[in-house]
């Protein structure tokens, strides 16, 4: 097979490059480089272009036929998609229609989309399944969450064929660690802990105690990168398998508190995290935990780096070999 993966010489995008590569798939990359790296990319054949070009897209679907596309490439901040939401629409909404338009009109009927954990907004229960109520609380959720309301459009009117991925905390690193986790700004708790006992960042700060949650600290659920992409392969495999157009969400079912991720990096790093303590955050829900049952049972995907331990261990690896 040979696929298109938009954005990916990011972080998770890298990853899937790395294994579809090492599945003897043919791969091209899209990749503006505005927060990706060419040298993440172990293979492929990099083409450093805006996906969101329209006359571009043509230019390159009349030249290879891709038997799928992988949609990586998204604005990220959840923070900055409040203050510039026109930023979030624009980038991760208006483009990927863009997008699908130019694959509608080609013929290019699969797609594996990078959707978030986002568009449910505020849990009503947790673990989250996928028939949860979607009323996402930011822009960045609102604008993925368009992003699957047009995908199953597109699947009804044009046949388009999809799967969108609900990620929840995505993080570790290659095991080899050839890749790992490089955003700017970095948002994300495992490498800001790591940065700081490393003393690249300041103190980790820990945002509000006082939680219902057994340590008063919010619960997340990590679910290694490579995890993941081993999810988008299956999901593509699924489509051409005639597997029915759907969301999943991708989880590790098991949830970590913040201070359980900061005694661990602290066992794995064996120095202790600087923290410093601050109120809580708006919009900060207690408890984000995935059900991935439905991705297990009809995909047959089995996350097998799921230890807190090791996903942290990977992310150290990376970290310090990148000092
Ligand atoms: N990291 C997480 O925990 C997480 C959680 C939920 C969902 N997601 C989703 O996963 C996807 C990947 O996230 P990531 O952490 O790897 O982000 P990332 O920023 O590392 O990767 C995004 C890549 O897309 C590229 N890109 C951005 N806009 C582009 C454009 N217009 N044209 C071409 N390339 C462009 C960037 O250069 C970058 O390489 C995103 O869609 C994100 O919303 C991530």
């Amino acid at each position: 097979m040979h696929y298109l993966v938009i954005g990916g010489a990011g972080y998770i995008g890298s990853h899937m490059v790395k294994l579809l590569i090492g599945e003897g798939h043919g791969v091209t990359i899209v990749d503006d480089l505005s927060s990706g790296h060419a040298d993440a990319l172990l293979g492929g054949e990099l083409i450093v272009h805006d996906f969101s070009d329209r006359a571009f897209l043509d230019r390159l679907f009349s030249s290879v036929k891709f038997d799928g596309v992988f949609h990586f490439a998204s604005q990220i901040l959840v923070g900055e998609s409040v203050t510039n939401p026109a930023k979030y629409y624009r980038a991760n909404t208006f483009a990927t229609l863009t997008l699908l338009e130019a694959m509608r009109d080609h013929k290019i009927d699969y797609f594996v989309f990078s959707s978030t954990a986002a568009v449910y907004g505020e849990p009503e229960y947790t673990p989250i399944d996928e028939n949860h109520r979607k009323v996402p609380v930011n822009p960045y959720g609102a604008s993925k969450y368009m992003v699957e309301m047009m995908l199953a459009d597109f699947h009804r009117a044009h046949g388009l064929k999809y799967v969108a991925l609900r990620y929840f905390n995505a993080a570790g690193a290659d095991p080899q660690s050839r890749l790992g986790e490089r955003h700017e700004p970095e948002t994300h708790l495992i490498p800001l802990a790591l940065k700081a006992v490393l003393g690249k960042k300041p103190p980790l700060k820990l945002f509000g105690r006082d939680y219902d949650t057994p340590d008063g600290t919010c619960i997340r659920d990590y679910i290694h990168v490579d995890d993941l992409s081993s999810a988008h392969l299956l999901a593509m495999q699924y489509l051409y398998a005639g597997g029915e157009s759907t969301a999943f969400n991708l989880g590790n079912g098991a949830g970590y508190s913040v201070q359980q991720v900061i005694d661990v990096v602290g066992k794995v790093t064996g120095r202790p995290v600087p923290v410093e303590y601050a109120p809580r955050r708006e919009g900060d829900p207690a408890r984000l935990v995935a059900d991935a049952s439905k991705a297990k049972k009809v995909l047959g995907w089995q996350p097998v780096l799921t230890g807190l331990e090791t996903i942290v261990q990977h992310a150290w690896n990376w970290e310090a070999a990148s000092q």
